[in-house]
């Protein structure tokens, strides 16, 4: 199965960089495509980090990934599933024989949530159908999990287990609530993208710094 991040924000931010490496990670690097680039983009603007685990970008948007990548399947219409957090249907493990290709939006999380993944749906019209992953929102790198465990594993998604704005503690003084939606492991602990949580942990001292 493939799968497309359309990225909508600008540049590669720490936090972006390291969910796109925990998804080639989980995917494999040639099941993720990295779409609509900035036109202009070189390889020295995608992070080294990236680069090294051969993560396949293209400025092209999503209905030229074909001119991109002529050996990907082709882009049929219908064919390509895009995960909305405002789509009416939920995506089911039967899903898996509908679609080719599974689209998310390289969106960083917002609170609330501006619902950017729906311009695209506008964008795309006569190619993308809208399924959703629950009434919460999921960082991508949870939705693309949700998504794999869904249609690759045959999961329905009331058998996934899942944490709802968890909050991650740093010492008696410092918690930082996380806005989002993610499964547990087995340690009962949120799935989090390799060197996340000292990120957040940066972040959150980064902020108590500007307040004082
Ligand atoms: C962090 S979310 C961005 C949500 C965002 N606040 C928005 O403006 O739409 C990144 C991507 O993960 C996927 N996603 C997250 N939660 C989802 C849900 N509950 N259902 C379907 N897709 C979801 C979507 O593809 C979305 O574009």
């Amino acid at each position: 199965m493939k799968y497309i991040i359309e990225h909508m924000e600008q540049g590669f931010s720490e936090w972006v960089t390291l969910e796109y490496a925990q998804i080639i990670r989980d995917l494999g690097p040639s099941n993720l495509i990295l779409s609509s680039l900035p036109e202009g983009t070189q390889e020295s603007d995608i992070p080294s980090k990236l680069r090294e685990m051969g993560l396949q970008w293209t400025t092209r948007p999503l209905t030229e990934i074909n001119v991109a990548f002529p050996e990907l399947p082709s882009l049929k219409e219908k064919r390509v599933c895009l995960l909305d957090p405002r789509a009416k249907e939920d995506l089911q493990p039967r899903d898996a024989n509908d679609f080719d290709y599974f689209v998310f939006g390289g969106i960083l999380g917002d609170h609330p949530p501006r619902d950017r993944t729906t311009e695209l749906l506008k964008a795309y019209p006569d190619l993308l159908v809208g399924k959703r992953l629950g009434d919460k929102q999921m960082t991508t790198d949870t939705a693309i999990r949700t998504t794999q465990l869904i249609i690759e594993r045959q999961k329905e998604f009331q058998q996934i287990e899942f944490i709802d704005y968890p909050e991650f503690r740093f010492n008696k003084n410092e918690a930082t609530e996380m806005p989002f939606r993610y499964i547990l492991n087995a340690d009962n602990k949120p799935i989090l993208p390799e060197g996340m949580l000292e990120l957040i942990k940066k972040d959150s001292e980064q902020s108590l710094d500007d307040l004082l």
